[in-house]
C-alpha cells in the first residue's frame, strides 16, 4: 500500500488574542490550529487485499440446439450462498419455463412444480433437495431440480455448475 502525503498551507497566525497584560493566548488550541497538516490517503495499490468472497460459476445450456446442431451456454456468477437459481437465472434474463410454467408458474412459492432444471456438473456446491422437490421430482431424474428451491453455494464453497434448461424438452 502507498501513502500520498498532503501538507496543507500554514495558515497565518492570527493577531494574540490576548487580555491586559497576559502573554499567553487564552487558548491553548490556537497552538495546534496553527501546526501544519499531516494527512495520509491510501491510494490505488497493487497490494489492495483481495477480497475473499466465494463465487459459483454458472453455465446454463439452453432448451434448443441452434442450427447448428449445438445448444447454446450461457454465462452468470453468483455469490457463494447468496441466491436461489431462479434468482439468478431471472436477474440474467435466462427463460426458466416451458409454455405451461409461463403462464401458471408459482413465482417461486415451491407449489407449481414447473421450474425444473438438471444439473449436468456442480451437484455438490448446492443445498440437497427440498421435502417440495422430493414430492414434484419424484419420479424424475436424481440430477432434475426445481430452481426455486435451490440454493447455489454455501457461502463457503466456490466451483462451476452446469445446468440444463428445460430438460423436460431436450430430445435425448
Ligand atoms: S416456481 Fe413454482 S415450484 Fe418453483
Amino acid at each position: 500500500m502507498s501513502f500520498a502525503v498532503n501538507f496543507s498551507p500554514l495558515p497565518l497566525r492570527s493577531p494574540e488574542t490576548t487580555t491586559g497584560g497576559n502573554k499567553f493566548p487564552k487558548s491553548t488550541s490556537s497552538f495546534t490550529r496553527n501546526r501544519p497538516m499531516l494527512s495520509f490517503a491510501a491510494t490505488n495499490s497493487t497490494e489492495e487485499p483481495q477480497t475473499t468472497t466465494p463465487e459459483i460459476e454458472l453455465e446454463f445450456i439452453g432448451p434448443k440446439a441452434g442450427g447448428d446442431g449445438k445448444y447454446p451456454v450461457d454465462r452468470a456468477s453468483a455469490v457463494s450462498g447468496e441466491k436461489l437459481l431462479r434468482t439468478i437465472m431471472a436477474d440474467n434474463k435466462l427463460e426458466l419455463y416451458g409454455t405451461y410454467g409461463k403462464l401458471m408458474n408459482c413465482g417461486g412459492g415451491g407449489s407449481c412444480g414447473t421450474c425444473i432444471v438438471e444439473v449436468v456438473e456442480g451437484k455438490e456446491l448446492l443445498n440437497e433437495r427440498t421435502n417440495t422437490e422430493l414430492k414434484y421430482l419424484k419420479k424424475k431424474p436424481e440430477s432434475w431440480r426445481l430452481a426455486c428451491q435451490t440454493i447455489v453455494g454455501n457461502k463457503e464453497n466456490s466451483g462451476k455448475v452446469v445446468i440444463q434448461r428445460l430438460p423436460q424438452q431436450k430430445k435425448k
